[in-house]
């Protein structure tokens, strides 16, 4: 995407999973973009079932709630996103799963940082009082990614939008959303 697109256009009924390692700024990103209703965070289903946003034995249980409130939410043609690493294609699975059945478009948002810049963004939340995700696990989140990026390209979205510094990101004043054009165009 050229420097100067600072509008992101997406469709105005999709499934919108946001993909980055801990620290990318998938949280800042969605609060800044979306409406608080349209995002569902594994960490917030974390929390719901678990009264711990970091406890990872609740991931199970956790990942049940976010599919079941986005198929709640596909079923009402209500555009949804995934506040999730979403790095791993098992992971994805389901989620696209739901959206093939519902016929939601999905477009990835991927924020691709260097894991120094997630690093000390984690160091910096934890120093506030937030969550605090180690290097290891950063490092080996990052590198998924980077590693899984083809099978993402190749996996049938509507769109895969890579978001690769700070600044580009940054850049993204809006997302603009657009109603695709009917299917099976009518009669005049
Ligand atoms: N942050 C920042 N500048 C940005 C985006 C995020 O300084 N442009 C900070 C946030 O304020 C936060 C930290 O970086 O303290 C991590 O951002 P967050 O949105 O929480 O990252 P996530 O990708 O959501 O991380 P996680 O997967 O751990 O939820
Ligand atoms: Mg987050």
């Amino acid at each position: 995407m050229p420097a100067a697109e600072a509008v992101l256009t997406i469709p105005d009924f999709c499934l919108v999973l946001l993909v980055g390692a801990s620290g990318a700024g998938k949280s800042t990103f969605a609060a800044r973009h979306f409406r608080p209703t349209e995002v569902v965070s594994s960490d917030a289903c974390r929390g719901l079932v678990s009264d711990d946003e970091a406890d990872q034995s609740a991931s199970a249980a956790a990942f049940e709630l976010l599919h079941l409130i986005t198929e709640k939410r596909l079923a009402a043609r209500r555009l949804t996103v995934i506040d999730a690493t979403n790095l791993k294609v098992r992971g994805r699975r389901p989620l696209l799963d739901l959206a093939r059945r519902f016929h939601a478009p999905v477009v990835a948002l991927v924020l691709l940082l260097d894991p120094a810049t997630c690093i000390a963004r984690n160091r910096h939340r934890a120093a506030g009082g937030g969550r605090h995700v180690g290097r290891e696990v950063i490092a080996a989140q990052s590198k998924s990614l980077r590693d899984g990026l083809p099978a993402l390209r190749d996996a049938g979205l509507a769109a895969v939008h890579v978001l690769d510094t700070p600044g580009f990101i940054d850049a993204i004043k809006a997302i603009r959303r657009v109603s695709p054009p009917p299917l099976h165009p009518t009669r005049s």
